[in-house]
């Protein structure tokens, strides 16, 4: 079921590239998604985002893991959510065109 739901939202997510709204995507990933890489990593849990070698090398490899991490969460969000928390995530860190 889970793998289902993640299937679902990298499908839905796919074609909408340009949708996400970097502005609504921080306070979601402050809310869901920062204190666990805090835990793992310390300091304000960017460097998930900034190690070396990164997991992620592509905007779409970004919205797959967004997608999968918020199943992951619970987190309940729309794909839009997930398209907002990837530009976010996207222009702050990853910078992929
Ligand atoms: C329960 C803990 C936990 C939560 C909650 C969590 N993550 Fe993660 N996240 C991880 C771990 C662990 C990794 C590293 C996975 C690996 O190395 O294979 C990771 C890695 C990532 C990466 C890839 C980093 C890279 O190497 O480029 C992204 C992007 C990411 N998470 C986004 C999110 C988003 C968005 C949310 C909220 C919806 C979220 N995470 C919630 C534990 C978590």
């Amino acid at each position: 079921m889970r793998y289902t739901l993640s299937l679902l939202c990298i499908l839905i997510a796919l074609p909408a590239q340009a949708a996400g709204d970097p502005k609504l995507g921080k306070p979601l990933h402050d809310k869901q998604c920062v204190a666990c890489h805090v835990k793992l990593l310390g300091g304000d849990g960017s460097g998930m985002y900034t190690r070396k070698p990164r997991l992620i090398n592509s905007a779409t490899a970004l919205r797959q893991r967004v997608a999968v991490c918020s199943t992951q969460t619970n987190a309940s969000w729309f794909p839009e959510d997930e398209e907002h928390v990837a530009a976010w995530l996207n222009q702050a860190f990853y910078k992929f065109k």
